[in-house]
């Protein structure tokens, strides 16, 4: 498609090249992810979550890593308290970064001192909010735990086993950045005209708060359990494209392979004893789903995504499906931060132009 003076404009932004980074590769044709050059999976085998969040912020593998969850500030939990039982969990940790930058006075230049505190903000202010709509009070941070540990002590109340906290961490470590995702370019928007790094968090909580892109896991599991058992696939899935919903799980706008973020997870979820039952279910019912999205798109292929293997891995740590996606964006403030970083250095206002459809010139009516 042209513009009237034959620019190209292509909807949704598709394969528009909207600027340059050196955080990740997003190979959709080849299903590979790289950051900062080293490919997803060995990230996940040899990697933790904190020295991921130290390559993508500073460009250096680090020897060792240690990142502990934030002790929230009395004003963020005041924010916390205020909010009703029902709040999306996702609204819960927007307002958290937001009175975190406001009570802070977070101000231009982004710095990485700002990234670790948000980055270890983040899960503490989910847990808090876990709780508090539960009834039970907050829990402070233990400083020895890293971020996916000290997330479950503080939502649960104990230490977690060492299992849990490692397939949590592999979640973090593959959902910590990707490109420029609608909510990562959120960030760089709001960042491009020197705004502070806690309105571009915010921002970027706001934009993955959308099913479209980080509110698929716990659709997941609702479809899951709708569908129940492998034979009832075939027939759930016909109804879902009768009826012209998508499913969740799968399908990308860059991916044309298989997701490289959703082979690893469900290599993590293979290891994890407790969701034997569901995965074979998850397993079977995603041979079928991709044969009907083959059959359905012959010319455009539709393969599983990262969100399918996360409800499984998330499911297996015992977390509760609704903060699936709050979970995805606490994963995600290290790759938000690291762009917000990026996006500073470059300090260029991004502002595109829109192809004007409305009328022509014309006069207001006389009367
Ligand atoms: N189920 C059924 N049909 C689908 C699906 C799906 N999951 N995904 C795409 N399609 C169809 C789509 O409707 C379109 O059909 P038509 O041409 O008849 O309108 C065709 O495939 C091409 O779509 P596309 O260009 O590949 O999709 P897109 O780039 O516009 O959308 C998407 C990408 C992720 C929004 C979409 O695949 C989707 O809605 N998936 C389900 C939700 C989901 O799992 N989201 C998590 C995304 S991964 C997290 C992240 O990285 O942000």
């Amino acid at each position: 498609m042209t513009t009237q003076d034959d620019r190209p404009y292509s909807p949704g932004l598709q394969g528009v090249v909207a600027g340059e980074t050196e955080l990740s590769l997003v190979d959709g044709a080849n299903g590979r992810l790289l950051y900062r050059g080293y490919p997803i999976g060995e990230l996940v085998a040899k990697g933790t979550y904190p020295k991921v969040a130290e390559l993508l912020w500073t460009g250096t593998w680090p020897a060792d890593a240690h990142l502990a969850c934030e002790p929230l500030d009395a004003r963020v939990l005041a924010g916390l308290v205020d909010l009703p039982n029902d709040a999306h969990p996702m609204d819960a940790l927007r307002t958290a970064v937001s009175a975190w930058g406001a009570g802070h006075r977070i101000d231009w230049p982004p710095t990485v001192e700002q990234a670790r505190k948000v980055v270890a903000l983040a899960p503490s202010a989910l847990a808090a909010f876990g709780r508090l709509r539960q009834g039970l009070e907050p829990i402070r941070p233990k400083p020895e735990l890293d971020l996916a540990a000290g997330f479950l002590y503080q939502l649960n109340g104990v230490v977690p086993d060492e299992a849990s906290a490692r397939a949590l961490d592999a979640y973090l470590v593959v959902a910590a950045e990707h490109g420029f995702n609608a909510s990562t370019f959120t960030a760089r928007v709001i960042t491009s005209t020197r705004s502070d790094m806690a309105s571009a968090v915010s921002g970027a909580v706001g934009a993955l708060k959308g099913p479209l892109h980080g509110g698929a896991p716990s659709e997941v599991v609702s479809q899951l359990h709708q569908i129940g058992s492998p034979e009832r696939a075939e027939e759930w899935i016909a109804g879902a494209f009768d009826r012209g919903e998508r499913l969740m799980g799968f399908g990308h706008r860059i991916y044309r392979a298989y997701d490289p973020r959703a082979a690893a997870l469900r290599q993590v979820a293979e290891q994890m004893g407790s969701i034997a039952d569901w995965l074979k279910l998850a397993v079977a019912v995603e041979d079928v789903a991709l044969r009907m999205l083959k059959e359905r798109y012959p010319d455009h292929p539709v393969m599983t995504n990262v969100e399918y293997y996360t409800a499984a891995v998330l499911q297996g740590i015992g977390l509760p499906s609704d903060l699936f996606p709050a979970t995805f964006a606490v994963a995600r403030t290290v790759g938000w931060t690291a762009h917000i970083l990026e996006q500073a250095a470059v300090d260029k206002l991004i502002r595109p132009d829109v192809l004007y459809t409305g009328p022509s010139e014309r006069s207001l009516p006389t009367s």
